[in-house]
């Protein structure tokens, strides 16, 4: 096994405007966008608990107060909870809160990009890898995609990008990665394509919003320049990390749902809903008098 440093820290990106799911997202951030009964932040910083992460870095924007509300204590709603007896709602709420001291919030001013967001998390992150997770990117599987990577990160150390599986008439759509060497748990990744022409993408194994990188990104992202869309791009900054560093990939066995997108969201909600024994009959039930009505 190589010795690496361990992975403590999480950077979750919530600064984006968040354009393809106006008007919900006007005055709500989208990462608040409820998946069942949780916001779509709160799904994502539990996979990030469950691989043993220790302090979550939040880089907000405007509107995203309630992202930091959502993650600290409720007195008078406690108190009323307890005052009512509703033991198994108090409970809920203590579960879901990280340690106190364990989450930072930092501001990106303007929304320049990815890339420009991750750099703004630099003087919090300091001089260890660290985890990026994009917090519109709901997974699901039995073991999280984070700690699945951070189980290959402990052998082969470096820079881990979590990718799945697309139809590879869509890679277009997606970055996509180039398949190397096989490695216990993924494998080497050989080049990174972003949105790669039709018919010309190396894979079909796209990047699907986790990664483990290493501190030297920033001082690359720290040259300030803007790619695809005008905006800063970290894989941009991944392809010149690939020059000096090894990337590996993870191939996630789960599902993946884009939650920024609104088949994304939708398809989110009924995956949880029907993996929920509270719900599951009455939604598997509703659901299947509007397929048979078309
Ligand atoms: P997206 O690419 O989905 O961008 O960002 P977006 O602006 O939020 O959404 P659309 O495309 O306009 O609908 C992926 C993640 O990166 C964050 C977003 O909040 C999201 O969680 N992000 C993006 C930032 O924090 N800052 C940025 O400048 C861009």
């Amino acid at each position: 096994m190589t010795t690496v440093r361990k992975i403590r820290k999480a950077v979750l990106p919530v600064a984006g405007l968040g354009t393809r799911f106006l008007p919900a997202t006007k005055a709500v951030p989208k990462e608040m966008l409820t998946v069942v009964d949780k916001p779509v932040v709160q799904y994502v910083v539990e996979e990030a608990m469950a691989a043993g992460i220790e302090h979550f870095v939040f880089v907000t924007g405007r509107n995203k107060g309630v992202i930091e509300d959502h993650f600290d204590i409720q007195t008078e709603l406690e108190a009323t909870l307890r005052e009512r007896g509703r033991t198994a709602e108090l409970a809920v709420l203590e579960d879901m809160l990280p340690q106190a001291g364990a989450t930072s919030f930092t501001r990106q001013q303007a929304p320049l990009g990815l890339g420009h967001a991750v750099w703004c998390a630099r003087d919090i992150v300091g001089d260890e890898p660290f985890a990026l997770l994009l917090p519109d990117m709901v997974m699901r599987d039995t073991v999280g995609c984070l700690s699945g990577m951070v189980d290959l990160y402990e052998k082969v150390g470096g820079n881990i990008v979590a990718v799945a599986e697309c139809d590879p008439e869509q890679a277009h759509r997606y970055g996509i990665v180039g398949k190397g060497e096989a490695l216990d748990g993924g494998f080497r990744i050989t080049e990174m394509v972003e949105k790669p022409p039709k018919g010309t993408a190396p894979s079909n194994y796209y990047i699907n919003g986790r990664y483990i990188l290493q501190p030297e990104i920033f001082n690359i992202l720290s040259s300030q320049e803007r790619g695809a869309g005008n905006e800063i791009q970290v894989t941009d900054a991944m392809l010149k990390l690939a020059d000096r560093q090894a990337f590996s990939a993870y191939p996630f066995g789960g599902e993946t749902y884009d939650c920024g997108s609104k088949e994304g969201f939708i398809l989110a909600n009924v995956a949880f809903a029907l993996s929920r024994d509270d719900i599951r009959p009455l939604v598997a039930d509703g659901l299947r008098k509007l397929i048979a009505d078309g």
